[in-house]
């Protein structure tokens, strides 16, 4: 048997044909003669056509393919042929037929009587007896037809189909032309310089394949920033360029009761010192944040069951803000209500990081003399809420918070100017508000250019000083403060429509691996 055309033969061949007849108008024709399979062909093509050596195009047919058992009778005949060949001038008996023709057998009687090319002798129904002297097997002769491509009537088809001898294949095969790169002989270009070539010298014929720059490179297997904590850098670099400093916020679950690094409270079992968790008292009550206030509901508040109170907290200054609730003080009226304790001691997971913000003034009120402070932090907060879209029961805040003499509205409305356009959130508008814990309030609202309309950014304030003078924190001193969200910038910044593709069980590791690694705007 002849050898097979080796890829490099089929590549030559196709070339010189093309070079002499400028076309190749069938590759599946080409392919058969050349004596290779379309599959080889097809793949030399590809590789000429990625160096422009030839241009082609796809033609794209449904074509008739013969079943296995259609292909053993294009070779074998029909069995109804098979059968009539296996019959003695005097006939055969039907086990004999069976025995000789196997699987053949009962289609191959079927069509030869349909056909009349059998009978059967009167009164022996067993006896096949041959009634033609030679069959025309046309049906062996469509079958090799349509395996070699050619064209058969539409009749034949309906009644190849109908027998289940055909199914229909779609393939693709191309008409060939010469590119614009056309050579009749491709040379093959060196991509190294190897000892072999530096020995023998022939590097200096060489022609080197060129440096392909605008090949992708391997995906880096490296880890990956989550988009909460990618933002929550750039967010934390601005605080540091605007001169803040980091409040502590790591303790907003403690697990073991007292004594975790750093606590100077005593090692009391089932009992919470006031620096490993957050009591109600530093959430709420030294905010001038009433008992009564719906946020201290266990609907909106997650209180923790054991260790359930903080038994340690700063006698003097608890007396001080259990004045100001009751009776006022500094100018103020109070609430006029009966301050309880216990209410005060329930521990929580905190509802918002300005309870970090009290606990770091009252912090500095003891610090003798007075000095200025700029503080922010990013960090963890809970709230007991129906989770959806937009809200989940834990996410991160970002506050900032400026402590001096003579602070006002102004220098508020500055700083947050300055925070927000570097944020890329350049035109502000400021509406009055309502905390506890400030006065005047403002929430904030950016103008979102994606979005076409005002959507609020965060909240701030100037802390009331009901808050501020009871720490010991001196008259004259005022504190500005401001609180955001970290999911809702992030989820504008990587345009993510529910809370929960952002942060949770449900986040896409794909997701986080493909994010850019620079934005506009951050
Ligand atoms: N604590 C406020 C909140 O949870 C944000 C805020 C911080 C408001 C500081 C004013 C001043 O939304």
């Amino acid at each position: 048997m002849a050898e097979e055309p080796s890829p490099a033969d089929v590549e030559a061949g196709l070339l010189a044909h093309l070079n002499s007849a400028g076309e190749v108008p069938d590759s599946r024709s080409f392919a058969s003669s050349l004596g290779v399979s379309h599959l080889e062909l097809e793949g030399v093509i590809k590789s000429l056509s990625a160096f422009r050596i030839v241009d082609s195009t796809d033609i794209i047919k449904e074509t008739w393919v013969l079943t296995d058992e259609a292909k053993g009778y294009a070779v074998k005949g029909s069995p109804e042929a098979q059968l009539v060949a296996a019959i003695p001038p005097d006939g055969a008996s039907k086990d004999a037929l069976k025995a000789k023709l196997g699987d053949a057998f009962d289609v191959g009687m079927k069509a030869a009587a349909r056909n009349k090319w059998i009978g059967f002798e009167k009164g022996n129904k067993d006896l096949v007896l041959r009634k033609v002297e030679n069959v025309k097997d046309e049906l062996q002769e469509q079958l090799k037809r349509l395996e070699n491509g050619e064209v058969v009537p539409d009749k034949v088809i309906d009644d190849l189909k109908k027998r289940k001898l055909i199914t229909k294949e779609k393939s693709i095969w191309y008409s060939l032309k010469k590119g614009p790169e056309f050579v009749v002989k491709r040379k093959t270009l060196a991509t190294d310089v190897t000892t072999e070539h530096l020995r023998s010298g022939d590097w200096k014929g060489l022609e080197f394949k060129d440096y392909n720059y605008g090949a992708q490179g391997q995906p880096i297997a490296k880890g990956y920033v989550q988009p909460l904590m990618e933002v929550r850098e750039a967010i934390e670099n601005i605080f540091i360029m605007m001169g803040f400093t980091e409040m502590p916020t790591n303790n907003f679950v403690e697990s073991r009761y007292s004594q975790f690094a750093g606590c100077k409270g005593p090692y009391i079992p089932n009992t919470a010192c006031d620096c490993c968790f957050f009591a109600s008292f530093w959430n709420f009550d030294a905010l001038f944040q009433p008992q009564q206030h719906p946020a201290r509901d266990s609907h909106d508040t997650f209180f923790l069951k054991a260790p359930a109170a903080t038994r340690q907290l700063p006698e003097d200054y608890l007396e001080k803000v259990k004045q100001i609730h009751q009776s006022g003080g500094y100018g103020s009226k109070g609430y006029g209500y009966d301050w309880k304790r216990d209410e005060a001691e329930k521990n929580l997971l905190r509802t918002h990081t300005t309870a970090v913000s009290t606990r770091m003034l009252y912090k500095l009120a003891q610090e003798k003399p007075f000095a200025p402070k700029r503080y922010y932090s990013i960090d963890r907060v809970f709230r007991n809420e129906a989770v959806d879209r937009t809200h989940l029961a834990e996410f991160h805040q970002i506050e900032g918070l400026i402590c001096d003499y003579g602070l006002t509205l102004g220098d508020l409305i500055g700083v947050l100017e300055d925070f927000f356009s570097s944020l890329g959130m350049s035109k502000l508008r400021f509406k009055p508000a309502y905390n506890p814990y400030t006065e005047p309030s403002m929430e904030i609202f950016s103008y979102h250019d994606g979005l076409k309309k005002w959507v609020e950014v965060g909240n701030s304030g100037m802390f009331r000083p009901e808050m501020l003078l009871p720490m010991g924190l001196p008259e004259g001193v005022n504190v500005i403060a401001w609180g955001l969200s970290l999911e809702r910038p992030t989820m504008i910044l990587y345009g993510i429509d529910n809370i929960r593709d952002l942060f949770g069980p449900k986040v896409d590791f794909n997701l986080i691996k493909s994010n850019p690694l620079c934005r506009l705007g951050l």
